[in-house]
């Protein structure tokens, strides 16, 4: 008899935003003539800029050469891009790193929620909350959890509440906990972490033998010079930190796919016994493993995103949604919302009025405004009456967002 692996039968309903697209999917087929406002999901809506296409076109040439072919690459990806990375997204920043601690990827949703696999099922989880959810349902699907209350948190996870009562800064936890999922830029609540903060984490984790998962999918939109990029700019980091990076949002890859992971050779994991293990080449072992690595065409216009031409096109598109984040944030003050994040992040999250459920808040912007957005309880229990707005999209389609949210308002 073929058995089910039970732990995901813990999982709630659907994945976020699926669940979204089938209500949205609903209201379209009975208002066909709705013209919906997609806010939604943090996908970008920029085409590739021009540096990127020249390249992943001059690799398409070179594929359809004998000499310029490339078949099954390195696992962890083509040194090329690795040099790029570490020199410019590392050590402009004072961070030393070996090409053997980069791997490259096809996203950091995948990476996220595969790299708990090397580590025990009897670690304790704690999260932000709200959360990214992947985070949180890659770890019930592991048997990391019990089941989920009625407030849909599970048993065996520590949650973490980011309101705005705390500033959206978790406290440190006052139990053990070994996997910490942090993530900077904050998804959903677009806050950030300065260097104290973050310093705050490194020393928690060094001193319990805790690893940090640190999810900064979002830094390039960081505008405030003295927030920190990468969790490694804190010293000591390299000894008890995983970071996730992605090309997704930075360089409108998503659908392109590519992102990485940084793995330090420093990063130690224990036995039951207590011995210490290197980290890197577990991860490497199941990288290749389960993994054939990242397209070269891929790679090459991920290659091209760090050219003077392909940053300076890359910046221009990351202005234009924080403008976007910008025109959100104003116009939601103006209506006399709480309005946060969104000055760092592409997210702007804020306090529903009068009481509303964050998924009741939901249908009325569908229903009323034909508008779609996040609501703050799908991210986790004290994402509850807040609701996330994305700056992805063209101007004049937020601008007219706004509008529609003032009508109702
Ligand atoms: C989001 O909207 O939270 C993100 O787009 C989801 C993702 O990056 O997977």
């Amino acid at each position: 008899m073929i058995k089910i692996n039970e732990n995901f039968l813990k999982l709630q309903a659907g994945y976020l935003f699926p669940e979204i697209s089938r209500r949205v999917n609903t209201f379209k087929d009975q208002n066909p003539q709705a013209d919906v406002i997609k806010l939604g999901i943090g996908d970008v809506t920029k085409p590739l800029v021009p540096a990127i296409v020249e390249a992943m076109k001059s690799a398409v040439d070179d594929m359809g050469t004998a000499e310029g072919f490339h078949g099954y690459g390195p696992e962890q990806g083509y040194g090329f891009l690795a040099e790029r990375i570490i020199e410019c997204d590392y050590k402009s920043r004072g961070v030393s790193l070996d090409k053997s601690e980069i791997f490259i990827s096809d996203g950091s949703k995948c990476d996220t929620g595969n790299l708990q696999e090397i580590f025990g099922t009897d670690n304790v989880v704690a999260v932000q909350d709200p959360v990214y959810p992947v985070y949180v349902d890659t770890n019930v699907m592991a048997g990391r959890t019990g089941q989920a209350g009625k407030d849909g948190k599970y048993e065996g996870i520590v949650y973490m509440p980011c309101t705005a009562e705390n500033g959206f800064a978790p406290e440190l936890p006052s139990e053990q906990v070994d996997m910490i999922y942090l993530c900077y830029p904050n998804n959903p609540t677009g806050s950030v972490a300065d260097k104290a903060s973050l310093k705050k984490w490194v020393d928690f984790a060094r001193d319990n033998k805790a690893l940090i998962l640190f999810d900064a999918a979002y830094e390039t939109f960081i505008q405030d010079d003295s927030i920190p990029h990468s969790i490694y700019e804190i010293e000591g980091a390299d000894e008890v930190a995983i970071e996730f990076r992605s090309f997704s949002k930075s360089a409108g890859f998503t659908g392109v796919r590519c992102a990485f992971t940084v793995v330090p050779h420093k990063l130690k994991a224990y036995k039951s016994s207590g011995e210490p293990v290197e980290v890197n080449p577990i991860w490497n072992r199941r990288h290749c493993t389960k993994f054939n690595g990242v397209s070269y065409v891929t790679q090459k216009g991920a290659e091209a995103a760090y050219t003077p031409e392909g940053q300076k096109q890359i910046q221009e598109v990351v202005q234009y949604y924080m403008n976007n984040a910008a025109v959100i944030r104003e116009s939601l003050s103006g209506l006399g919302y709480s309005v946060y994040g969104g000055e760092n992040a592409p997210y702007v999250w804020l306090s529903t009025k009068d009481g509303m459920s964050s998924w009741e808040f939901f249908d009325l912007l569908l229903e009323k405004a034909h508008l779609v957005g996040t609501p703050g309880a799908g991210f986790g229990a004290a994402g509850e009456g807040y609701f996330r707005l994305s700056a992805f999209n063209e101007l004049d389609t937020v601008k007219e967002a706004m509008r529609r949210i003032a009508k109702i308002s």
